[in-house]
C-alpha cells in the first residue's frame, strides 16, 4: 500500500472523488492516511467524516512562522509514513521543509491550462480573457505558484454565456474524472 495524505482548504470535492474512487476499488494499492486542513470550518472536513477518514487540523495563525506550522504538518506524515501529498484545493503555497521532504512527491490540480492563469481565481481569469478554450492542470509542486511541471491537462470548452459557477462545475466535473486517473498511472 502506498500512504497519501490529502490537503484541502474549501469545498473538498476533489478530495471526495478521490475518496470515492478508492471506496469502489479503482485505485486499490493506495491508503489515504488523513485529510489535512488549514481551515478549522472548511466542508472538506465534513466529508472526511463521511468516510470515517482523520483529520488534521493545522491553522497558520496558532504558530509563530510558516516554518513552525509547517513542522507541525512534517510531524503528522512521518508519524503516518506518508509517502505522497495531493494538494486538492489547497490554498497555500508549499515551504522548503515540506518541499525538501517530498521532492517530486507533491502534486497538485489547477483549474486552468497553466502556464496560463496561474494563483487566484482562475477560472474567473479564463472567463475575462476571451478565450474559447480552458480546462485543469495537474503538475509537480515546486517553490513557485503553479509552476511545476506539467503532468497532465484537460480542456473544457468556456461558452459564450457562460457565468463564473458554470464554467467552474464543468471544470470540477473533469477534475473529478482526471486527478484519480492522473494519481492511479503516478502513484500506483
Ligand atoms: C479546484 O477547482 C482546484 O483545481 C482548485 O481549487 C478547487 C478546489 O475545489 N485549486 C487551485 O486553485 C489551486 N491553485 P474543491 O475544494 O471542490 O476540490
Amino acid at each position: 500500500m502506498t500512504k497519501i495524505a490529502i490537503f484541502a482548504s474549501g469545498s473538498g470535492s476533489n478530495f471526495e472523488s478521490i475518496m470515492s474512487q478508492i471506496e469502489a476499488g479503482h485505485l486499490p494499492n493506495i491508503e489515504v492516511t488523513a485529510l489535512y486542513t488549514d481551515q478549522v470550518n472548511a466542508y472538506c472536513i465534513e466529508r472526511a467524516r463521511k468516510y470515517h477518514l482523520d483529520v488534521h487540523i493545522n491553522e497558520l495563525k496558532n504558530f509563530d512562522s510558516k516554518a513552525d506550522y509547517e513542522r507541525k504538518i512534517i510531524e503528522w506524515l512521518t508519524t503516518e509514513k506518508v509517502e505522497w501529498i495531493i494538494l486538492a484545493g489547497y490554498m497555500k503555497l508549499i515551504g522548503e521543509n515540506i518541499l525538501n521532504a517530498y521532492q517530486k512527491r507533491i502534486i497538485n490540480i489547477h483549474p486552468s491550462l497553466l502556464p496560463k492563469y496561474r494563483g487566484k481565481d482562475a477560472i474567473g481569469q479564463a472567463l475575462n480573457s476571451g478565450d474559447k478554450i480552458t480546462g485543469t492542470t495537474v503538475h509537480f509542486v515546486d517553490s513557485g505558484m503553479d509552476t511545476g511541471e506539467i503532468i497532465e491537462q484537460r480542456t473544457c470548452e468556456i461558452k459564450p454565456d457562460d457565468t463564473k459557477e458554470q464554467l467552474e462545475e464543468r471544470i470540477k466535473a473533469i477534475e473529478h474524472e482526471l486527478y484519480p486517473e492522473v494519481i492511479s498511472k503516478i502513484i500506483q
